[in-house]
């Protein structure tokens, strides 16, 4: 069934879904990737579209795919495809400038993060809504972190109670999200790094297990264990 999404709400989710994922190894673009019997997208729009606040939908699809995920994604939810770039960022940005006016609240989620919870959306909304410029859901860092040199010596130990591992989605004010944007010189930055730089202050939240990042075979095999288990 189709999911109604919210005429009344105040947010627009982006998708980044055009990453090729060859750290999953050879195979379709990881968004397309099966998780059991359905592709990472549909897991991800689907958990998107159950959060109350969501108005609008905007993935960033391979560029020679555009089609097939509007056909894919149909049966799920009313969603914007657009076709996505060369690097992260420029998927964001294309997805970014698809949104109709209207919603206010920008969060950005990674298509990989295929089983996030529809709360944690709702809370990163939330955090914006309650005045934030800028959200990150974030864990705390449970291994020990070691500084090392080019050789692999250790030059000293991170103190990592002060270090948080983050997460998608994350959420804008959307006038500064689309100002990060525009001023972005580094590819490598993730969004909310773009707004770090303009000098906006960027709170954390808490993020969700299940916010997992699917990246290499071994997660997509938890991420199934995760599903069948009840995520
Ligand atoms: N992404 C995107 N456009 C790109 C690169 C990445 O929309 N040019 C998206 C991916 O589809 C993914 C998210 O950004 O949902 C996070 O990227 P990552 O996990 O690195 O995915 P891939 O780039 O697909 O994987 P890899 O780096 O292993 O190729
Ligand atoms: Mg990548």
């Amino acid at each position: 069934m189709t999911a109604q999404l919210n005429p009344r709400g105040d947010v627009a989710v982006l998708v980044p879904a055009a990453g090729a994922g060859v750290r999953l190894g050879p195979g379709a673009p990881k968004a397309l990737r099966l998780l059991a019997g359905e592709p990472l997208l549909v897991h991800a729009v689907r958990r998107i579209a159950a959060a109350p606040s969501v108005h609008t939908i905007v993935v960033a699809a391979p560029a020679t795919e555009v089609e097939a995920v509007r056909a894919m994604l149909a049966p799920v939810a009313p969603v914007t495809v657009v076709p996505g770039g060369a690097e992260r960022q420029a998927s964001v940005a294309a997805a970014l400038a698809a949104v109709p006016a209207g919603p206010e609240i920008v969060l950005v989620h990674d298509a990989a993060r295929a089983l996030t919870p529809p709360h944690l959306v709702e809370s990163v909304a939330a955090a914006v809504r309650d005045g934030r410029d800028a959200v990150i859901p974030v864990l705390p860092v449970v291994d020990t972190i070691k500084e090392v040199d080019a050789t692999e010596r250790v030059l000293g130990t991170v103190d990592r109670s002060a270090l948080r591992a983050v997460q998608t989605p994350q959420g804008f004010r959307r006038s500064v999200l689309v100002s990060a944007h525009r001023s972005a010189g580094d590819t490598l930055t993730d969004d909310a790094g773009l707004v770090e730089k303009q000098g906006i202050a960027v709170t954390c939240v808490p993020g969700s297990e299940l916010a997992l990042k699917i990246t290499r075979p071994f997660d997509l095999a938890l991420a199934e264990h995760l599903l069948t288990t009840g995520a």
